[in-house]
């Protein structure tokens, strides 16, 4: 589910990520989620949808992916993992005092994130009891497939320190809770078409 990896980055890149990080809101934006803009449609009373909105409607997350800089940061990953898959990297921020409720992401298989502005937030991961469901917001966009607490059961958590590396499995339902009113950011490895077993393999 997920795996703390004795990765690590050297002072140098440090300092360099957290120079380019004090000007993250000028990076360009890949994809966002507003919260104050996530009006869900209105679902007939008692269906899962109904259930899955009226849970989340106040607090879906304000989330976004902005381009990540620095091009060096790829070789911190060893080589041999990026020759079966070179993994997409980008900023992923998301707000103070947010919650990302428990979902599978679309597309990505795992990542492997690098907390670079922690928040005493938490991790959570859980296996499904029943298949979620996708939301559709007024502006007509799909959320990833959600859940509510009562159709999983959670199978671990972790709280990640400054500069931790760890491997996610995000193609099972996995949760972030943000205890402060700092932003979380990390930089996120994405890997598409590897899984988590076999990059966990290739990792050893
Ligand atoms: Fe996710």
């Amino acid at each position: 589910m997920f795996k703390k990896l004795d990765f690590s980055f050297d002072d140098n890149i440090k300092n360099k990520i957290l120079k380019v990080q004090k000007f993250i809101d000028k990076g360009n934006i890949l994809y966002r989620d507003e919260s104050i803009d996530c009006k869900f449609k209105q679902y007939e009373e008692g269906t899962d949808e109904d259930i899955l909105s009226k849970q989340y409607s106040n607090i879906y997350p304000a989330h976004k992916q902005v381009v990540f800089p620095l091009k060096e940061i790829k070789k911190y990953i060893p080589l041999h993992i990026r020759q079966k898959e070179e993994p997409h990297i980008h900023w992923q921020v998301f707000d103070g005092g947010s919650i990302i409720p428990p979902h599978i992401d679309r597309m990505r298989q795992c990542t492997i994130n690098v907390y670079t502005q922690i928040s005493n937030e938490e991790t959570i991961v859980y296996k499904k009891n029943r298949d979620g469901c996708r939301l559709e917001t007024e502006q007509g966009l799909i959320t990833h497939e959600s859940f509510v607490p009562e159709w999983l059961t959670e199978i671990g958590r972790y709280k990640a320190n400054l500069w931790d590396f760890y491997l996610l499995n995000v193609s099972i339902p996995h949760a972030v809770i943000n205890m402060t009113d700092k932003p979380r950011i990390s930089i996120s490895y994405s890997f598409y078409k590897t899984s988590f077993e076999e990059l966990n393999d290739l990792i050893g």
